[in-house]
């Protein structure tokens, strides 16, 4: 009724408006288009967000089965990350900074941290990358192992991630591990870029001592040697630690189970015992951390003194930082171009790029990578641990 009255007073009042009702029409034609115009901005601006991920199931199953795997594929990696109480929002922050959707994630807070952070760091997991829905890479774990995050319950948990990993999706190619600490120095587009000219029954470890070249009882291994625990194994391999279908894995968990840092030794003295592996493997963790003190065990933190000289060494990876350190804001910007709160771009992100909008919230061939100019400097530093994997005798190759 009240349209049908106004439309009859607006044709008839063309010529004979009162000037009262005149004034309360413009009124009320630039309140109706200011609010018009409000609300499309408005739309315009949350559309990017209206994507919820996991909406569609069968959206999901395409994006997930768009991505190709194998020999002829470019290499899956399969990331731990372990933090422990209070290192959720690292934990988010440091997954944004190494997500591809071609990837498998396993996040793992300690079991020191509250239920309510793990729910947090999965809700905000969800929030900040669209494609975790619909590419369906990302796990958090919900029951952690029991006891502290060092000792025996870290290897335990460290081996119940991979399992976890082999069991859900047996299609990566390598394992690695990372602490709340480390950040990369390279875009994931750039490492999988190099990866995939590296011979994939190659693992990465670092041990300091030399353990392949004499014989050791498993007690002498578990220690007398000290190495980093942050590892990039094959998926071969891990299926040998796992599966277990010789004894030594299963002998040295239990000594390795009674030390105080059994991370820093069990692989390494896996690898270099087992007839089937020493041979391929390369006495180096890919991170730059720094060692000014060989005498002090653990390294000191970085800081923005140190960004020339660690992204020169061209490693993929650095340790340790502290949270929310300006340094990490450093590389966010110049090396991973991470502007917004979403994942680092990469080749397989078609959205615009807006200040408004993320451009990941979008994606178009995940199998495609685009190295960027850091892409050299990596291929460089890998090359140059191959070459000295060949020729070095501090390795169990020999
Ligand atoms: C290992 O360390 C213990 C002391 O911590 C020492 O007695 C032993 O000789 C070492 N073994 C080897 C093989 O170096
Ligand atoms: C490992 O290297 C040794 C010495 O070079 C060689 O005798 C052995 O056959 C190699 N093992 C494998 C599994 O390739
Ligand atoms: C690394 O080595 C590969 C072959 O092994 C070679 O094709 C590539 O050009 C090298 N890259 C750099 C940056 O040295």
């Amino acid at each position: 009724m009240g349209t049908g009255t106004g439309g009859a007073r607006g044709g008839a009042g063309g010529g004979g408006l009162v000037p009262g009702e005149r004034w309360w029409r413009v009124l009320f034609l630039a309140l109706a288009s200011v609010s018009f115009l409000i609300s499309l901005i408005l739309l315009f601006l949350s559309a990017p967000r209206l994507r919820l991920p996991g909406v569609a199931p069968s959206a999901s199953a395409s994006a997930a089965s768009a991505v190709r795997r194998g020999p002829d594929a470019p290499p899956c990696l399969a990331y731990l990350l372990i933090g422990a109480r209070g290192d959720g929002r690292r934990l988010l922050r440091l997954l944004l900074a190494v997500y591809h959707p071609r990837n498998r994630y396993v996040l793992h807070l300690s079991a020191d941290a509250p239920d309510d952070e793990r729910q947090s760091l999965a809700a905000g997991v969800v929030a900040a990358a669209p494609a975790v829905g619909a590419f369906e890479n990302v796990a958090v774990v919900g029951n952690p192992t029991a006891g502290t995050p060092v000792g025996s319950s870290g290897l335990a948990g460290t081996l119940r991630a991979a399992a976890v990993l082999l069991r859900l999706h047996p299609d990566w190619d390598w394992f690695l591990t990372l602490n709340a600490a480390d950040y990369p120095l390279v875009t994931q587009d750039d490492l999988i870029h190099v990866l995939s000219s590296v011979p994939r029954d190659l693992n990465f470890i670092d041990h300091t001592s030399n353990i392949g070249s004499k014989v050791y009882g498993p007690s002498d291994l578990a220690n007398n040697i000290s190495c980093s625990p942050w590892v990039i194994l094959n998926r071969q391999f891990i299926e040998y630690c796992i599966l277990a279908w010789e004894n030594l894995p299963r002998i040295l968990l239990m000594y390795f189970n009674n030390i105080i840092q059994p991370q820093e030794g069990y692989f390494h003295s896996v690898i270099c015992n087992s007839l089937e592996f020493r041979n391929f493997t390369v006495n180096n963790d890919l991170r730059f951390i720094l060692r000014e003190d060989p005498a002090q065990k653990d390294p000191p933190f970085l800081n923005r003194e140190h960004y020339g000289q660690m992204v020169d060494s061209g490693a993929p990876f650095a340790r340790p930082f502290r949270e929310n350190d300006p340094l990490l804001d450093q590389i966010d910007g110049n090396v991973l171009k991470r502007w917004s709160n979403g994942p680092v771009p990469g080749a397989w992100c078609s959205g615009r790029k807006r200040w408004f909008s993320d451009p990941c919230s979008q994606w178009g061939d995940v199998n495609i990578v685009r190295p960027g100019p850091h892409a050299v400097k990596l291929h460089q530093y890998v090359n140059r641990t191959l070459d000295e994997a060949k020729s070095s005798s501090n390795t169990c190759r020999r």
